[in-house]
């Protein structure tokens, strides 16, 4: 999704909106611009595909100045190209906005722009923003403030902005609405930055925008205001993770980097919420809310909503409480049978995705009590949400998502564990295996990365493939769906996962001399069956690689490939299933010589519907 970086200060703003950019490349985005004050003008320079390109185009004619703000654009309005990349200016170029997010009622605002004389340059929803700001400017006898407050009132849809004027040389105003935006402080300079990690090398005290707050930044200075213009007054946030955290750390992909992640990731989820004597410490809710609860829904979109299918047995298994997991863009339009005594988790590694907050709105709308599981503290979902539970994953960088789903699996188990105990409904000894099970997690994990070898070479002999396969039953129909899901995302391999039982009823069907089928079968209890499925294909020419543990290896001996992760308890069992997926999936998207950590068409965050 696009990303906005600004800077005030007396460094060069080009240096620094380019190197924020470039940490946001990981978002996806089509083409990158920024505008800086050289003298006393705003001058702007844009450029479609790479941000390599804007750089390139910098070097033949720099921007000097040191004022400015950038974006990387991701089309939503207007297909990618240099008119419709940001940052677009009013017609007598005085304004110059960078803006994430959509505007909803833009047709309506250009027309009346235009019944007053105003020239559109680009087919964007963005472009009505400076128009509108210079309207209002006008309007407001050339006051900056007043004329983005009267402005961004008339917005309707979501927005994060960036805004320069020409007649305040050194000065930006950022405001947001439903659409991350932060400001970072610095000494003599200050930052404004859609995600920390663009501004991370900066510094590490940042102001969190709610929405509707408008901040006035100079160099030394940055103010905060209602749309009254009250002043407003907000603690610093301080970022506590590191910089080296937000970059690649020696692997040649952030995914990598993050598969490789996982062990400390799940270890930080853990950490103070289940110690050695198996006591859990749930702060994120309370137990008697729990006790009112009869029902549960599940609302998250991709990865997340993959997790949530996990978490809906661990749930029904140890609470005994119906758990219905909904992908958020239906849930958000469904009339969900929801009361007050029901629960919805939401679950969002952004914390920012848009259907899964307007899920979130709608069931508090209903008052209905809502549990966020999210990674970003300070996400919308985790400022709404009644109870959050944060999965300190560290920041997940590539756009295909892996430590975020191991966490959100950690978290939902502790959930069902702390709804099984405010629930008492199944014996405290069956709660306890699962409890052991859990802190052996981080080691069991680390065991699963020692697949990655084979998988490497595993990969090589499929990479050419144009279809996969994926099966599995139970929970492994879950762990089926991610890992099919992680490998067309990155490889462009065309995949579907199927329940082995479905099998017979279509899927079959696709089956010839060669195809490649990926089965995975965790579970003891579910292995002959899987076996039958198995031999199904294999019957039909299938090249069949099996995911499995010391459990069930035995039992599909006939396969062509095994790949053995550790055994676990089968409720548990996904944690170390999917692992070998992520790494098959990364190994045969790099054969294929893609550009892994940012896919084609993809964002990590979907901030608009
Ligand atoms: O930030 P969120 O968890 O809300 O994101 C949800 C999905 O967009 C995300 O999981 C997506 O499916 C991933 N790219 C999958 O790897």
């Amino acid at each position: 999704m696009c990303g906005i970086v600004g800077y005030v200060g007396k460094r060069s703003a080009a240096e620094i909106l380019l190197n924020g950019l470039e940490k946001l490349e990981y978002r996806g985005y089509d083409s990158a611009g920024i505008a800086v004050f050289t003298g006393s003008e705003i001058n702007v320079k844009k450029e479609k595909g790479r941000l390599v390109n804007l750089v390139d185009a910098l070097k033949e004619n720099p921007l000097d100045g040191n004022t400015g703000i950038g974006h990387t654009r991701w089309a939503t309005h207007g297909a990618p190209s240099v008119k419709n990349s940001h940052p677009h200016c009013s017609m007598t170029g005085k304004f110059a906005v960078v803006h994430n997010g959509i505007i909803e009622n833009f047709e309506e605002l250009r027309t009346n722009l235009k019944n007053k004389g105003y020239v559109f340059a680009s087919e964007t929803d963005t472009e009505v923003i400076p128009h509108l700001i210079d309207s209002c400017y006008k309007d407001n006898g050339g006051d900056f403030f007043k004329a983005v407050s009267q402005a961004i009132v008339q917005l309707e849809g979501s927005f994060a902005l960036g805004i320069l004027c020409q007649d305040e040389e050194d000065k930006i105003i950022a405001v947001r609405k439903d659409s991350p935006l932060i400001v970072g402080l610095g000494e003599g300079e200050n930052y404004i930055a859609s995600d920390i990690p663009a501004i991370l090398s900066e510094t590490r005290d940042v102001y969190l925008l709610s929405d509707l707050e408008i901040a006035v930044i100079t160099k030394d200075s940055v103010k905060l205001f209602d749309l009254e213009g009250n002043p407003v007054s907000k603690e610093v946030f301080k970022v506590t993770f590191s910089e080296n955290a937000a970059q690649k750390g020696g692997f040649e992909h952030f995914m990598l980097k993050e598969i490789h992640e996982q062990p400390e990731a799940a270890a930080n989820t853990l950490r103070g919420r289940l110690d050695s004597s198996l006591k859990l410490h749930f702060a994120e809710m309370d137990s008697a809310v729990m006790g009112k609860i009869k029902k549960i829904h599940i609302v998250a979109c991709g990865t997340a909503y993959h997790a949530g299918l996990v978490g809906k047995r661990a749930i029904e298994q140890l609470a005994k409480i119906p758990v219905s997991v909904e992908l958020a863009s239906e849930f958000r339009y469904n009339c969900p049978l929801i009361d007050e005594e029901t629960l919805v988790i939401v679950i969002s590694q952004s914390g920012e995705t848009a259907d899964t907050l307007a899920s979130m709105r709608m069931a508090k709308s209903l008052n209905v009590p809502v549990l966020a599981i999210t990674n970003v503290v300070g996400s919308t979902v985790s400022r709404e949400a009644d109870f959050v539970f944060y999965t300190y994953a560290g920041p997940e960088i590539s756009v295909a998502s892996t430590k975020a789903y191991t966490t959100q699996l950690v978290a939902l188990f502790l959930f069902a564990i702390f709804a099984a105990e405010s629930k008492k409904v199944v014996p405290q000894a069956e709660i306890d295996k699962v409890k052991t099970e859990l802190l052996n997690i981080p080691e069991k994990l680390s065991q699963t990365l020692a697949t990655e070898d084979a998988i490497k070479e595993l990969s090589k002999k499929v990479f050419k493939e144009q279809n996969m396969y994926y099966l599995g039953r139970g929970l492994d129909f879950s762990t089926a769906m991610e890992g099919s899901l992680k490998l067309k995302e990155i490889s462009y391999i065309h995949s579907e996962a199927f329940a082995g039982g479905e099998l017979k009823h279509g899927p079959i069907a696709l089956i010839e001399n060669n195809t490649v089928v990926v089965a995975i079968s965790s579970d003891g209890d579910l292995c002959a069956k899987m076996a039958s499925n198995i031999k199904e294909v294999l019957s039909r020419g299938a090249f069949v690689i099996a995911f499995v543990n010391d459990a069930t290896k035995a039992t599909h001996e006939d396969c062509n490939e095994q790949i053995v992760v550790p055994t676990l308890l089968p409720l548990i069992a996904p944690l170390a299933s999917i692992v070998p997926l992520q790494l098959f999936a990364y190994y045969v998207a790099k054969e294929r010589g893609y550009d892994i950590d940012k896919p084609r068409n993809l964002a990590k965050s979907v901030t608009v519907e």
